[in-house]
């Protein structure tokens, strides 16, 4: 049987920190009121001439390095964004084209929060299939284009970065199973109301903004997470005590504690980054993931739970051997 094992993991994150002290002078808040609702200390914020493919490339070639790879060995590229660089070709093209690589299928993938995850689910699929051998998928996103900086109740939340891994095939298990759900119904809770085919004169004017009833997107993280972390361990008949590791999306740290209390692990064996970069949406898994690969947490032969949960609503899990 062939796996889809990952082999590296790479991120980036841009030079420009923002702190709540930062935004305190931009909108009416304070560094009290953002750390005790979302444990966010600071986010990252893209130079205004770097795009998403730049942040992309800088994390996917430290993921070909971990990898022992060259850009020439990839056969695939998935790269998950909310926040492309053009209308069309797909930033994922851009990244293929920054890499040197030629001819394979390289696409993008919108599934907001939860892109990586669908991305990652993808990717095992065309492995699994023997249609490819050595894929890269990315996590990149310079979400700081579409906030309304006057609006205290979003822009607090998110930050620029990227993420990525290089996925290849495996005779030793490494993704176990992937757990991809959407329901649109819930649309109008998280969104950017405007977009190429609906609403393009605002989207011109620049002001496409992100909208977001917090109080019910909370809820419904926190109750479609504990969904798919019982969904992925049943699936596989593996038990909460013999995960090692829960990487989860980064977008707020009580969502995350709830999820951790569902599968009774304590929060050391769950990987924390959102006080460093807030919610980075597709990013934010994956520079989780690279964090704790490099930082020497997570090692090889450990059982993760990658989970992620956004806008659509879409929400996902992957079980995996590192
Ligand atoms: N600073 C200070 N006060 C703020 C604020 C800020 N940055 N943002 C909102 N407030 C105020 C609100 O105006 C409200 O004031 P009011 O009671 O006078 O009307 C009060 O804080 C409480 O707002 P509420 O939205 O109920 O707070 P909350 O405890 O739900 O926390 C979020 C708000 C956004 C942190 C929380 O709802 C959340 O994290 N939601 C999920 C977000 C998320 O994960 N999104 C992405 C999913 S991928």
């Amino acid at each position: 049987m062939t796996y889809s094992k990952i082999t590296g993991t790479g991120s980036y994150l841009p030079e420009k920190i923002l702190t709540n002290k930062d935004m305190e002078k931009l909108v009416d808040t304070t560094d009290e009121w953002i750390r005790e609702r979302t444990g966010i200390r600071q986010r990252h914020i893209a130079a205004e001439d770097e795009t998403t493919c730049d942040l992309a490339s800088h994390a996917a070639l430290r993921a070909i390095e971990m990898a022992g790879k060259s850009s020439s060995d990839i056969d695939l590229v998935i790269l998950a964004t909310t926040t492309a660089d053009k209308i069309f070709p797909g930033t994922a093209c851009l990244l293929q084209k920054r890499l040197g690589v030629h001819g394979c299928p390289a696409f993008d993938v919108q599934a907001v929060c939860t892109g990586f995850v669908y991305a990652l689910g993808i990717a095992d699929k065309f492995i699994r299939a023997g249609e490819a051998k050595c894929a890269l998928v990315v996590g990149s996103e310079t979400l700081s284009r579409i906030l309304d900086w006057n609006d205290r109740s979003t822009c607090v939340l998110f930050g620029d970065g990227a993420g990525a891994v290089v996925l290849e095939a495996s005779a030793e298990p490494g993704i176990l199973s992937t757990h991809l759900h959407a329901d649109g119904s819930y649309e109008h809770l998280l969104h950017v109301p405007h977009g190429i085919s609906s609403g393009y004169e605002q989207l011109k004017a620049g002001e496409a903004y992100v909208y977001m009833e917090g109080n019910a997107v909370f809820k419904m993280a926190v109750n479609k997470l504990g969904e798919i972390v019982d969904e992925a361990l049943e699936a596989n008949q593996v038990s909460k005590g013999d995960l090692d590791w829960l990487v989860p999306h980064q977008a707020n740290s009580r969502i995350i504690e709830a999820t951790a209390r569902k599968l009774k692990m304590s929060m050391e064996r769950v990987i924390l980054t959102v006080s460093e970069h807030g919610n980075t949406s597709a990013a934010s898994v994956p520079l989780a993931l690279d964090t704790a690969v490099r930082d020497g947490r997570i090692k090889k032969g450990e059982t993760l739970m990658l989970e992620a949960f956004g806008s659509g609503f879409t929400w996902g899990s992957a079980l995996l051997q590192f």
